[in-house]
């Protein structure tokens, strides 16, 4: 398969590090040395639906398509205040499509994961054209009472749409059991015979574990790409990873190599938006023609679960 269009929005309202430190102990020196995070985007007057839907609209209208000819809709995202329906099902008539569609949960692995699928569905002919929607509301599982997870995070949406072609070459995914590294526990309704009753409670995450995993994991997922295509760095023109902290990109960088410009980054506009910080990315890159005809790019990103994914692509127009 190949991209033939992408789209991005985020809100309209930017909050600086210096925003945050008017009611949180922070200050923009920290956040930005041990992030590389300026400012991020939070929902206040649009929700997500809206932002999904813009997003959605820009990449269909750069690929040419009508609606009417994307015949499956895929969506990433971690959570929304629908627990039912799927965000899929909430967005496709504004996005003004008829086909199915699915959602799926692999937290900010979920772009990488998506584009396995899209491959999968085209290859065995369930469909031709397929839009993959990222949208994410991370701020919305915040304590913002706390300067651990509030300061990490902004809101976004990146699509894709996707047809045949020979561009994306490879993928791998793993996932490795471990709950408790990062989680987001929903309070659910009690029944008179529940026994476990569990209240919901904000994003929990143990920030240096989590770091040191996401280095070690995202290089081993890169590098055995790269050696199952008898690539090395240098073979790759970008390298576009999930955007989490500019530390664990740099971190990710000394083990496979290459220099700073291959690894760029927008976490200094956005924060960590989940799944939708590479097709947000991707989508910046193309509209700045940074990307060419056949650039190797590979993507990595990692998340709750703990879980990881990286791909590569031979880019064509
Ligand atoms: O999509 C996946 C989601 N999450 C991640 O990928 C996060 C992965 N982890 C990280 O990015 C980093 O571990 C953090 C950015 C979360 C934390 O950075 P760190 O360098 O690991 O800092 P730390 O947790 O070791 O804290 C160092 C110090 C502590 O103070 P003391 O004990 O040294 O006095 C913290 O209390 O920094 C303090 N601190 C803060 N100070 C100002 C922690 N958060 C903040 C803050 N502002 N927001």
């Amino acid at each position: 398969m190949k991209i033939i269009g992408t789209g991005s929005a985020v809100p309209s309202l930017t909050v600086t590090n210096d925003d945050l430190a008017t009611f949180l102990d922070t200050n923009d020196a920290w956040i930005t040395t041990r992030t590389g995070i300026q400012a991020r985007h939070l929902l206040s007057s649009e929700d997500l639906y809206d932002l999904a839907v813009d997003a959605a609209n820009k990449a269909i209208s750069a690929s040419g398509l009508r609606p009417d000819q994307i015949d499956f809709l895929l969506v990433s995202n971690v959570a929304n205040r629908h627990i039912t329906p799927g965000l899929s099902c909430i967005v496709q008539k504004r996005i003004g499509l008829s086909c199915a569609g699915l959602d799926i949960n692999v937290a900010c692995a979920g772009f990488v994961n998506a584009l396995m699928l899209a491959d999968s569905m085209i290859k065995a002919g369930h469909a031709k054209n397929i839009l993959i929607l990222c949208a994410e509301e991370p701020t919305k599982y915040c304590n913002w009472n706390e300067r651990d997870c509030s300061v990490l995070f902004g809101d976004g949406a990146g699509a894709v749409v996707l047809t045949e072609g020979g561009a994306f070459k490879d993928v791998k995914l793993t996932m490795i059991s471990d709950r408790d590294v990062l989680y987001y526990e929903r309070g659910m309704e009690t029944t008179p015979f529940e026994q476990h009753y569990v209240k919901g409670q904000p994003l929990v995450m143990k920030g240096k574990e989590l770091f040191k995993t996401a280095v070690t994991e995202s290089a081993k997922d890169i590098q055995n790409v790269l050696d199952y295509n008898h690539l090395t760095s240098d073979d790759i023109d970008w390298f576009l990873l999930h955007q989490a902290n500019k530390r664990i990109i740099e971190g990710i960088r000394h083990i496979i190599g290459g220099p700073e410009e291959k690894y760029p980054t927008v976490i200094e506009k956005y924060g960590n938006t989940s799944s939708a910080s590479i097709p947000i990315m991707l989508d910046e890159m193309l509209r700045a023609n940074k990307i060419k005809a056949g650039d190797k790019i590979i993507m990595s990103a990692f998340g709750a679960g703990f879980v990881s994914a990286a791909c590569l692509w031979e880019w064509e127009v």
